[in-house]
């Protein structure tokens, strides 16, 4: 596996394995991997002959810098797992690579006004730009992403599109633990106390598709079952519980042809998301 820390040292890898008539496929992480970003590279696989995996801790789509701070990192473990996942390059550049006193940057003009964007203002600026950096240096035919972060995936998406990004995005379905617990870099922060109350999200969602299957369709009725749910857990908060449509991200009163239910909590200072795509009212992701 190739470590590359510059620029320049991705780009002529990338146009070696091009010019060996590979496919080129992507999977952009912050490190601190776990089993859901290794799904990432095998669905990756299926798609492209090469593949790269970032590895890069985004300072601009944090808002609070003490969560930047804390963001665990084990960059040795991380390229250990990389590689036994079969990744071929490894770009892990440093702050200077990435960012030299930027004047430019993307941003996404309604997207983020629901969800994790209107808690986390200029989350999806600092996502959009370095997605958007990534994505010109590796220039990837195919790049994946979690469904876990669903407004992250859709922003992605409608960049790529509106900027004319020759790119084909992927949606990997969401890794779970045995007992439902969404996978995620952030669970190593919780206590064994709040690891079990956590569980309340991934209930609630189950609880939603119990309702969904059975017919109901009006968002209020799912959220104000899914929302007592989650209270069983005791979270410190709930940050939001909305259904949304999944073209716009906004708001809808009855579920569409293709919506989205997305939840947040903070169990201590460890803010947790899960969602739940709803494709027709019978198909559930
Ligand atoms: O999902 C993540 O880990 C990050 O938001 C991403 C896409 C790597 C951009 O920093």
């Amino acid at each position: 596996m190739i470590t590359a820390k510059t620029i320049e040292e991705t780009r002529k890898a990338v146009r070696e394995a091009r010019a060996a008539g590979k496919e080129i496929g992507f999977v952009p992480t912050m490190g601190a991997l776990h089993e859901g970003h290794l799904s990432l590279v095998s669905i990756a696989k299926k798609h492209a002959d090469f593949i790269v995996m970032s590895i890069f801790v985004n300072r601009i789509q944090f808002n609070d810098p003490k969560d930047f701070d804390k963001y665990p990192r084990d960059f040795d473990k991380d390229l250990s797992l990389a590689e036994k996942a079969g990744v071929d390059m490894v770009f892990l550049p440093d702050e200077t690579v990435m960012y030299n006193n930027p004047l430019t940057f993307v941003d996404t003009s309604s997207l983020d006004r629901y969800l994790c964007g209107a808690s986390r203002p200029g989350h999806f600026r600092g996502v959009c730009t370095v997605v958007t950096k990534l994505f010109n240096i590796v220039q990837p035919d195919t790049a994946v992403f979690g469904q876990k972060d669903i407004q992250q995936v859709r922003i992605v998406e409608k960049m790529a599109e509106d900027l004319n990004i020759p790119v084909s995005i992927i949606i990997a379905p969401i890794r779970r633990e045995n007992d439902g617990l969404a996978m995620s870099s952030r669970n190593i922060h919780l206590s064994n106390e709040q690891r079990k109350q956590a569980l309340c999200l991934s209930e609630s969602l189950q609880t939603a598709k119990k309702l969904i299957e059975k017919g109901e369709t009006s968002t209020a009725a799912i959220i104000r079952e899914v929302e007592a749910e989650i209270k069983k857990g005791s979270p410190d908060s709930i940050d939001y519980i909305s259904i949304v449509s999944y073209e716009t991200l906004e708001p809808i009163k009855t579920l569409s042809t293709k919506s989205v239910l997305a939840a947040a909590a903070f169990f201590g200072s460890t803010r947790l998301i899960d969602n739940m795509i709803i494709t027709e009212g019978d198909s559930i992701q």
